[in-house]
């Protein structure tokens, strides 16, 4: 397993002048190949900022973001579309679903960004929500359209999946419902989990730990023997 991700004095400014705010100020990380990541720190510590950058829905004022050797700052609008629609599965802390269409059609709708999407129905049976596939998210819970919206963001077969705050809407109980099942795809599946959460018990179930404050890291630890999110005691 190899560096798949790497952050090279990233620094993001908003605003000008005597605004400008450095949301992410000078960081520099890197994740492996297959790694579940945890990013931990306070409101407004830059923690989405640093997550959208990778994802290629924002642009980084200064810096490199290698991703699988290939420096991602500098790309122009269609280079991004391509890099996300291959690379970048994203998942929300309000799901983000489409009111007026299924399960199975939220998740469908892949096909349309990537040809060689995966099959709806199995992904959502492989959730465990393969009998809900016709329900309309209003019909669901909040555990159940999150489990839909990582079965969308997993469908296209990205090689990571950004999640921010992915249980911040969630009961701890359902929220551990999602948390192991994105362990799950790291695990099983090998893809490059990172999640943004203020919930520091997850730590203990990391690969890697990045501590954010301020814009900048605090530190990065990695754990040798992370627990699995059913024995995290939260
Ligand atoms: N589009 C934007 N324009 C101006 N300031 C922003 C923008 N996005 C984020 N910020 C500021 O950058 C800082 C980091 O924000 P964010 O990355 O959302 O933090 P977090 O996700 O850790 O709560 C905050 O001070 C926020 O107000
Ligand atoms: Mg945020």
């Amino acid at each position: 397993m190899g560096e798949i991700i790497e952050f090279k004095n990233v620094t993001r400014a908003y605003g000008t002048g005597e605004h400008r705010l450095l949301a992410v100020d000078h960081i520099s990380f890197s994740i492996q190949e297959g790694e579940f990541v945890v990013i931990l720190g306070p409101s407004g510590a830059g923690k989405s900022t640093l997550l959208n950058l990778l994802g290629g829905m924002d642009y980084a004022t200064e810096g490199e973001i290698l991703v699988n050797g290939t420096n991602i700052v500098g790309y122009g609008d269609d280079e991004l579309t391509e890099y996300r629609a291959k690379n970048v599965g994203f998942v929300f802390q309000f799901y983000n679903l489409i009111p007026t269409l299924t399960s199975f059609e939220n998740v469908a709708l892949t096909k349309n960004i990537v040809k060689t999407a995966f099959d709806a129905r199995e992904i959502l049976t492989s959730v465990g929500l393969g009998d809900h596939a016709d329900q309309f998210p209003a019909q669901l819970s909040g555990g159940e359209q999150q489990r839909v919206s990582i079965a969308r963001a997993i469908a296209k077969n990205p090689t990571m999946l950004l999640c921010d705050e992915p249980t911040g809407a969630l009961d701890s109980e359902t929220g551990v419902v999602v948390l192991t099942l994105l362990q799950k795809m790291s695990r099983e599946k090998g893809k490059t989990v990172i999640i943004v959460t203020h919930n520091a018990a997850l730590a203990q179930a990391a690969d890697k730990v990045i501590r954010v404050k301020n814009g900048k890291i605090r530190d990065v630890t990695v754990n040798e023997s992370p627990m699995a999110v059913s024995e995290v005691n939260w």
